[in-house]
């Protein structure tokens, strides 16, 4: 089965140019816009979607209510390669959650060492990660981390670790094991609240940002799609496909074709190098009865898992040609996001506000939410224990600090069947007030013919 994202009304951000198309058609038809649009609408009801962690809203699940705004760093160091000597070691790990180089501290929630295990990793970002997941938050898992240091592999492993005869390989990567434990989590939940009548979907989608354009990963054949913005969907790709999924089986065809169909180019690091960044996500909805009062409750989380393209220090890795303008795309864009965590952090430290840049690129503009938003968020900082890396392994430690600095505002996302028939009767009472407007015609109107902005917001209070 398979959807696409939906075209709702919209509004082009990225582009530039604000094309206002929300959902106006309530309205009274305006002249040509302001350059600034100001919402004729009165001020919007408290937004359900948003609506705060409530205890009770979260079935018989007490452990997944504890809400957190920390994010998540672990530093994960994987073993030298065929290049590298004993000797060349200048990274050791301290305790369980530090790591030393140069005689340097740095100290996150936890640091794995070269023998460290794709079961830790799951362990300490993914089981968590589902269970947040079922409680109604969105959830975001970044691998950052210098060409060769592993983020791909900790993310989905090597690609014949995904072939069904090898899916219970240790090697698998945290996606698919994610979604695996996902799955059955789920049919758990549906059985044990089966009197609730709870029942999940799942929807995925796959997407590469290349050159700072925005290629689908399920169909490539879509290049170069567009970020929209609007407020019933908040930020979302438009024309991306989204598939349903019900199994293990159906997520890794589409892992497999999805990754078949990225980037990736040799450097002199790492023979295949992934030259985008990109974006797995999982729509998870659900829907229920209350136990007490009978009310429906409808949850909806979203899972991001980021394999970033790694940095690279051209003159290290031999870049030339195409490589070279790669590298040059992605650094800028890694450089985006630095700077944009760099402000987030000061935010969150100082409490001060300022302008945070996440229309600079359309990673950050499209993660937004993962970045200093409502999702729970995990970095996974990928390090190479090597002395040739040096100077960018103290860079991606320094990025690992400042990210845990970091406060996001994870909420549950739950709406009750009340909030959406309060939403049926405010349109109710829109169009009640759309059609008075109508036939009171001429007399509201100005000497253009259309209604003045005063008076249809005066008009449209309830
Ligand atoms: N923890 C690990 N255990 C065993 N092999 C690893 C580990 N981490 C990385 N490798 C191996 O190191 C090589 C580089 O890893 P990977 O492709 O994941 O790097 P990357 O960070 O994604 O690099 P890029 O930014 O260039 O895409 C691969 O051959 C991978 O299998
Ligand atoms: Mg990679």
């Amino acid at each position: 089965m398979e959807s696409h994202s939906r075209l709702e009304p919209s509004q082009t951000i990225y582009d530039g140019e604000l094309q206002s198309q929300m959902d106006l058609n309530l309205l009274p038809p305006s002249p040509a816009p302001p350059s600034k649009i100001k919402s004729p609408l009165p001020p919007r009801p408290p937004n359900p979607l948003k609506r705060k962690l409530a205890v009770d809203a979260l079935l018989d699940n007490p452990a997944s209510a504890v809400s957190d705004s920390g994010v998540k760093v672990i530093v994960r160091m994987r073993p030298l390669n065929n290049e590298e000597e004993e000797g060349d070691m200048i990274v050791q790990k301290v305790t369980g959650d530090s790591v030393s180089i140069n005689g340097q501290t740095f100290t996150f929630d936890s640091v794995g060492n070269t023998d460290s295990t794709q079961l830790d990793v799951f362990q300490l970002i993914g089981v968590p990660l589902v269970e947040n997941c079922l409680a109604g938050f969105n959830s975001s898992v970044f691998a950052y981390g210098q060409t060769g240091s592993g983020k791909t592999y900790t993310m989905w492993g090597p690609a014949n670790a995904l072939l069904e005869e090898n899916l219970s390989s240790d090697q698998q990567g945290l996606t698919p094991r994610v979604l695996e434990r996902l799955f059955s989590r789920i049919n758990e939940e549906q059985i044990k609240h089966a009197e609730q009548q709870l029942k999940y979907q799942c929807r995925c989608s796959f997407l590469e940002i290349y050159n700072e354009q925005i290629t689908d990963l399920l169909d490539p054949s879509q290049r170069n799609l567009q970020i929209r913005e609007d407020v019933k969907s908040g930020v979302y790709v438009e024309n991306l496909r989204e598939e349903y999924v019900c199994t293990m089986k159906d997520v890794t065809q589409l892992l497999i074709k999805g990754l078949s169909n990225r980037r990736t180019g040799a450097t002199s690091i790492n023979a295949e190098s992934s030259r985008s960044h990109s974006v797995f996500t999982c729509i998870v909805e659900s829907r229920c009865k209350g136990k007490a009062d009978g009310i429906s409750r409808f949850k909806t989380s979203r899972i991001n898992l980021v394999d970033l393209a790694g940095s690279e220090r051209q003159k290290l890795t031999g870049a030339a040609g195409e490589r070279l303008k790669e590298a040059g795309n992605i650094n800028r864009s890694l450089s985006q996001l630095g700077n944009l965590i760099n402000i987030l952090a000061e935010v969150s430290q100082t409490g001060k506000q300022r302008h945070i840049p996440y229309r600079d690129s359309r990673l950050t503009f499209l993660l937004q939410d993962s970045l200093g938003g409502n999702a729970k968020l995990a970095m996974i900082c990928a390090i190479s224990p090597s002395q040739s890396c040096k100077s960018e392994t103290f860079s991606t430690l320094r990025f690992a600090q400042r990210a845990k600095a970091i406060k996001n505002k994870a909420v549950v996302n739950e709406v009750m069947q009340d909030d959406v028939n309060h939403l049926r009767e405010v349109i109710r009472q829109l169009r009640d007030e759309l059609h008075r407007m109508k036939a009171n015609g001429n007399t509201q109107a100005d000497s253009t013919g259309d209604y003045s902005a005063s008076w249809a917001r005066r008009s449209l209070k309830y």
